[in-house]
């Protein structure tokens, strides 16, 4: 019997229950490199099957790496030192550069959080699910809120990640620009959660696969796998959503609010790849890098296949349509088609800007569609004034 007729047969929560075990199970059968699926299987089975994210306050994550002390305090990376220039320069203080008079109505149409086209609702009928208009400002309303929650939850990885690997960095340089965007990210944790708390009352879960990817990062001892995580996958997965949600929204404040972080990351993820190029290509072994290449091509597939908003679903169609169902609506979406483009277009290029997009892993890129992007700008080719640039012209 298939799985999908097997939950057919069940009450709805659990139906629901049975159908994430065997996602789980299915997500971490697809890691091909034994050596990936030993570093993220525990994070997957913390994540995915005992759902720790999810149980309440505190969640405590275990860290094993090592401070990095130099007396010495060199100068020897400019690129590093410049970009801690321009941090610094950088730096702005959200109670006086955001409007936060601002009044927001997420419910208002002519102010859209996300506009119309965000969500196909003729498709949905197809799936025989018929909102009224109310209920599709509501649900609009949701997925904003739901992807707000995540940038949030994202942040407060970002914040600890940008901590540790400020401690773990042997760059001295990079010490101090690390610094930069510890406090970078304390203040997007504090504009997205004042956003979420003040002006739209709504706060999700962590979603269960961004759990997974923030624990395998945090306890991971080796400073240049969170640096992988961190500053090249979870950032760059940020700036696609922050991107595509800056060109979409219609609320001045949010708009602002994107506009400003959006800047901060662009330096954060030029860091990543300015720490990653020198090592990867120098300085660790065939072996070592090849764990690396197939770690960030797993961790890829994983953003791009699973993060399927089931908060969402859990609050609006849980026991009405299958989570499999469900799956092919989210994905389905355009305003998230368009989120998963913005963000492989800024990933793809700095994967081959650190050396991970060897001639042994291109037919896997080639496989799953994404080496279209192979060519495109990577962080430091980019600045965050240029990078809002691209973004208003695109829009
Ligand atoms: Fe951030
Ligand atoms: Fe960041």
């Amino acid at each position: 019997m298939s799985i999908a007729r097997l939950t057919n047969l069940l009450p709805a929560k659990m139906a629901s229950q049975v159908d994430a075990y065997f996602e789980a199970v299915d997500t971490l059968a697809e890691v091909k490199d034994p050596k990936v699926l030993a570093s993220l299987a525990p994070a997957g089975v913390r994540g995915l099957l005992l759902r720790r994210g999810k149980q309440g306050t505190p969640t405590r994550i275990q860290a094993n790496h090592q401070a990095h002390f130099d007396w010495t305090y060199p100068h020897d990376q400019p690129g590093m030192a410049e970009l801690y220039r321009r941090a610094k320069q950088g730096q702005w203080d959200a109670d006086v550069v955001l409007p936060w008079g601002t009044d927001v109505d997420p419910l208002n149409p002519e102010v859209p959080l996300i506009p119309d086209s965000f969500v196909d609702f003729e498709r949905l009928e197809r799936f025989g699910i018929r909102l009224d208009a109310r209920e599709r400002m509501e649900f609009r309303f949701s997925v904003v809120a739901w992807m707000l929650s995540q940038f949030l939850h994202g942040e407060q990885g970002a914040l600890f990640a940008a901590a540790q690997v400020t401690e773990a960095v042997q760059f001295f340089d990079g010490k101090l620009y690390g610094a930069t965007q510890v406090m970078d990210e304390g203040r997007h944790v504090e504009v997205f959660s004042r956003y979420l708390d003040d002006k739209l009352g709504r706060l999700y879960q962590i979603n269960d696969n961004l759990y997974v990817i923030i624990d395998a990062l945090m306890s991971d001892g080796r400073w240049d796998m969170k640096f992988l995580g961190m500053q090249i996958m979870v950032e760059g997965l940020a700036l696609g959503a922050f991107g595509t949600l800056y060109r979409q929204t219609r609320e001045p404040l949010l708009r602002q609010l994107l506009k400003m972080v959006i800047q901060d990351e662009a330096r954060h993820v030029h860091y990543g790849v300015l720490a990653l190029r020198e090592h990867i290509t120098k300085e660790i072994s065939e072996r070592e890098r090849q764990e690396r290449e197939d770690w960030a091509f797993e961790v890829a597939l994983l953003m791009r296949n699973r993060f399927m908003a089931y908060e969402v679903y859990e609050e609006w169609f849980e026991g009405r349509v299958s989570r499999e169902t469900w799956r092919e609506i989210i994905t389905g979406l355009p305003g998230m088609q368009e989120f998963r483009q913005v963000m492989f277009s800024r990933l793809v290029p700095n994967l081959r800007e650190i050396g991970l997009l060897t001639p042994r892993v291109l037919p896997h890129y080639e496989r799953v569609g994404l080496l279209r992007y192979m060519h495109g700008a990577s962080a430091d080719q980019l600045s965050g004034e240029q990078l809002v640039a691209e973004l208003e012209r695109a829009a």
